[in-house]
């Protein structure tokens, strides 16, 4: 996969160097680019944003400027060998980016992030660029503002390069994790030693009995969504749900209800928590 970043702050993207990303770059299996967006201005003080038209507070970031960079970035599509590149652009007025997105993303061969700063890039760019049928995804990654798209962009790189094949050594851990195909958070995990600072790690994890070990960490998840994302648990599919997951469910003030869940309004608490002494069904 090929993925250009276009930034004021080539800098901040450096820690794409570390870690799995950065072997994945070294590997081959990611080329990863970045370049300055004043690179392609045209005055002395390489000048990239602007007054807003309107009146009110902050600059934005002018579309010619930005425009230069991504004719340039994102080649002509098609024509040059390769599909369009499908551009990200970063803003907390974007859709909520969920590893769904990611999932998506990671199927593309090329993708262009356009970093904007201060009050955002002049709503033209984006416009132009559906407009000349390039796929364009304005994302957030969460309902705060940050001072520019770089952590972001930092973020969606992360979460798209893990999926890409070949960059996470054991492809299995990427099955049962946080926001999987199950639609439910991850278990708890534990490892050596057995028991620290009072705590044991649950017994069931030690027997050996990996039938029980399955359920007792289905049970764990179903009962940390429950706790945690109350809106997953809604979002269940409850055809996916064997019968003791419903039992469990049932227990944490859950009913499937005209082929929903739904939360009972007066039921019993949210179950025990993670405490490793809890009594958790087995
Ligand atoms: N730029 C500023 N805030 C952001 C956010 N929450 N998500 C993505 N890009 C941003």
């Amino acid at each position: 996969m090929r993925v250009d970043v276009v930034t004021i702050f080539p800098d901040y993207l450096a820690a794409l160097d570390l870690s799995l990303v950065g072997k994945a770059r070294r590997a081959g299996l990611l080329d990863l680019r970045v370049h300055d967006l004043r690179d392609w201005t045209s005055d002395r003080h390489r000048t990239v944003d602007d007054t807003p038209f309107g009146g009110g507070a902050g600059m934005v970031m002018r579309p010619d400027v930005w425009g230069r960079a991504l004719d340039d970035v994102m080649g002509a599509g098609g024509g040059d060998g390769g599909p369009a590149a499908h551009l990200v652009v970063p803003t907390p007025s974007g859709e909520v980016f969920t590893q769904r997105h990611a999932e998506a993303l990671a199927a593309e061969e090329h993708l262009v992030v356009a970093c904007g700063r201060y009050e955002g890039i002049d709503a033209r760019v984006v416009e132009h660029y559906r407009a000349t049928g390039h796929r364009v995804s304005e994302l957030s990654i969460g309902d705060y503002v940050l001072n520019g798209g770089e952590v972001a962009a930092l973020v969606m790189i992360e979460a798209v390069g893990r999926l890409l094949p070949g960059v996470v050594g054991n492809p299995e851990s990427l099955v049962e994790e946080s926001h999987g195909a199950a639609g439910l958070l991850e278990y708890p995990v534990y490892t050596k030693p057995p028991a620290w600072e009072g705590l044991d790690v649950p017994d069931v994890l030690l027997s050996g009995h990996h039938a029980r070990i399955e359920r007792w960490r289905r049970d764990r998840a179903l009962a940390r969504t429950a706790q945690r994302r109350p809106d997953m648990v809604a979002a269940l599919d409850p055809g996916a749900l064997d019968r003791h997951d419903v039992d469990v469910l049932a227990g944490l003030g859950w009913v499937v209800d005209g082929g929903r869940l739904r939360r009972l309004e007066d039921g019993p608490e949210q179950g025990p928590g993670e405490g490793t002494s809890g009594t958790v069904a087995e």
